[in-house]
């Protein structure tokens, strides 16, 4: 077992903390300035970055598995971006839960942990954003007015701050992946996008920090949303080639449970638009509410 001590301050704004391992001491920093990070991180330039709204569960860990071997310092922010929620989405009641992220932090081996406060990320109103092209309308954008400029901005200034050479998005938030990808590829940013797999309950629910936010028989009914995905990629891998009966036939089987189905749909993988004949790499996404809380969803499909 290990040995956590407590969080000492080394100087202003950084804080280390390490746990006794049989084999070697391991420091983690706690940073919460962007000037103390751009020092720490002039030590060790070559890093890797996994940006996190925190209340980590083991999809982020994950993350960062396919983070560590890239780069000798593995730096992972926590920020919930105010900019990203909608108004009458859950910002406020979003779980923050910085110890206990620490923690598990520390235990999967993170040198860095960038956790600014609001006034550091928006220290003015943000007037500038990146406005992603049109992807940012269909799909979660369409439901989520204003959701991914939001996102593609902070992930912008955190790229800025952190100057990493590669950053991990996870593949649960598809569309969120593609858009930052496009957006790097775009300003020509110095940063490769690697996308990292889906992580599972062993009763197949995509791990989600709103997953707690589920009532137990809503919990019960949550796999569903994977299940509907999963028939959908047998069928297509099948030669089923009708995908708007594959995708009314998952909307029904949603509604018929109880859900409330923003949508069911069969897209290309590289843009997120219809596929043509002849497309051999498809994604289904899904994306549907169940009392009070939106799940989403994806699988993706490799036609032979
Ligand atoms: O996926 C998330 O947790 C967030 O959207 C991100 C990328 C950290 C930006 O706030």
């Amino acid at each position: 077992m290990t040995d956590a001590q407590p969080l000492t301050q080394v100087k202003e704004g950084v804080f280390s903390s390490f746990i006794l391992h049989p084999s070697s001491l391991i420091f983690m920093d706690i940073i919460h300035s962007v000037a103390a990070l751009r020092e720490r991180l002039q030590r060790v330039p070559n890093n890797v970055f996994v940006p996190t709204m925190g209340n980590l569960h083991d999809g982020h860990i994950q993350l960062i598995n396919v983070a560590k071997p890239r780069a000798a310092c593995t730096v992972v922010s926590i920020f919930v971006n105010r900019l990203q929620f909608g108004p009458r989405e859950d910002f406020d009641r979003y779980p923050r839960t910085l110890e206990a992220d620490c923690a598990k932090l520390k235990a999967a081996g993170v040198d860095v942990v960038f956790a600014p406060d609001e006034r550091e990320i928006y220290p003015e109103p943000q007037t500038y954003v990146v406005e992603p092209s049109d992807l940012q309308h269909i799909l979660d954008g369409a439901a989520r007015p204003g959701h991914f400029r939001g996102v593609a901005t902070v992930v912008l200034k955190l790229f800025n701050m952190v100057s990493p050479h590669s950053a991990i998005f996870g593949k649960k938030d598809y569309q969120q992946y593609i858009v930052l990808r496009d957006m790097v590829r775009q300003f020509a940013l110095p940063i490769e996008i690697i996308p990292a797999e889906t992580v599972r309950a062993p009763d197949g629910l995509a791990l989600s920090s709103r997953n707690n936010y589920l009532a137990p028989e809503d919990r019960r009914e949550a796999p569903r949303l994977h299940q509907v995905l999963a028939r959908a990629h047998d069928e297509i891998m099948g030669g089923a080639r009708d995908y708007q009966r594959i995708e009314l036939h998952g909307m029904s089987e949603l509604a018929d449970r109880g859900w409330k189905p923003d949508y069911v749909t069969v897209r290309r993988q590289a843009d997120l638009q219809p596929p043509q004949a002849g497309d051999r790499e498809i994604v289904v996404l899904a994306a549907a509410r169940l009392g009070a809380t939106r799940l989403i969803d994806n699988i993706e499909v490799f036609i032979r």
